[in-house]
């Protein structure tokens, strides 16, 4: 009815999509099949068959074997293409889109490449984009250093780092310094913090990272203290409604905080995560999180007006989308 449209019709911004977290099992086998990789799975069907997740790791499993088919520069473009085009349907005008190279170097594709083809996108439209660059946090400090290091000859091509993967038993300080070098060198700062760890992973993305957005963020609730603090500093949260159903953060959506996370006056924004595999891109979530939960037409607009002030948009481009 009317709220539906209101969702689907308002400009949005989406501050958290992995790109490599875009690919639908079509795009992977058509890739797989361009590229001559062979995939362990029979056809489409099955591949999506796979998609039941029980938790984080469980994902990231099937996630990797997915970007596996990414080899050429090309590649990388289809891909990002693909999603800004599905994006742009969804009335998202601006997305802060994650990549993760060390997924791809690790398979020897050249960085160069990695970057040239999403950036090539991102330039064509139809929609705005910038890009930020994730570590794994399964792997260790040096190679995320060593990643850095490799991307500055690209420096203009990205806004940011992040911080992706594995989280419990990969807390934030482990990438002190290369966060303080990304600082030094400009860079925007985000992390994962809070999907499946503790309020404490929160803190110490703030405090030793010095993150200027939080990626997840939804445990923050388990402590008043992290709240009070995040409400005070209105340091925005990106949420991912599928995603957490589908990774078993909450069991259902009807037991999604979001409205919660509201109503104390957090910045929470709405975003997708890996739309192909959690099953819908922006208007999705939006539509999910308010069929099951008490959200109204106020609170649409809200999640609107937040997402774009919470993005890296220069303050003048800013006030354009609020
Ligand atoms: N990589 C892709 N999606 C992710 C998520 N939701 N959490 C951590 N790492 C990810
Ligand atoms: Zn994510």
């Amino acid at each position: 009815e009317q709220l539906r449209s209101v969702l689907q019709n308002m400009p949005k911004a989406e501050l958290h999509i992995h790109i490599e977290g875009s690919l639908e099992p079509e795009l992977i086998f058509a890739l797989a099949q361009r590229n001559s990789v062979s995939l362990p799975y029979a056809s489409v069907e099955a591949l999506r068959d796979a998609y039941a997740f029980t938790d984080l790791q469980s994902f990231l499993d099937i996630y990797y074997a997915g970007a596996s088919v990414l080899l050429t520069e090309q590649d990388f473009y289809d891909m990002t293409a693909a999603y800004l085009q599905r994006a742009a349907a969804d009335n998202v005008r601006h997305a802060e889109i994650f990549f993760d190279p060390q997924t791809h170097t690790a398979r020897g594709v050249p960085f160069e490449t990695v970057i040239n083809g999403i950036w090539r996108a991102c330039q064509e439209g139809p929609i705005s984009a910038s890009l930020i660059m994730c570590f794994l946090r399964h792997l260790s400090e040096e190679e995320a250093l060593a990643t850095l290091e490799e991307s500055l000859p690209f420096r203009d091509k990205f806004i940011g780092v992040g911080l992706d993967s594995s989280e419990v038993g990969h807390p934030p300080e482990k990438f002190a310094r290369v966060f303080e070098r990304a600082r030094q060198l400009g860079l925007r700062l985000v992390a994962h913090a809070g999907e499946e760890g503790p309020p404490a992973y929160i803190e110490s993305a703030l405090d030793v990272l010095e993150v200027e957005r939080i990626d997840h963020g939804v445990r923050s609730l388990e402590s008043p203290a992290l709240v009070e603090r995040l409400v005070r500093e209105q340091m925005a949260l990106t949420v991912c409604p599928l995603s957490n159903i589908k990774l078993r953060v909450f069991d259902v959506m009807g037991k999604h905080n979001l409205r919660e996370l509201l109503d104390k006056g957090l910045v929470a924004t709405v975003n997708s995560d890996d739309p192909a595999y959690f099953g819908g891109y922006m208007n999705d979530n939006f539509i999910a999180a308010f069929e099951a939960l008490p959200l109204d037409v106020n609170h649409a607009r809200q999640l609107a007006r937040n997402s774009f002030a919470a993005s890296f948009l220069d303050p003048e481009r800013k006030r354009a989308f609020i």
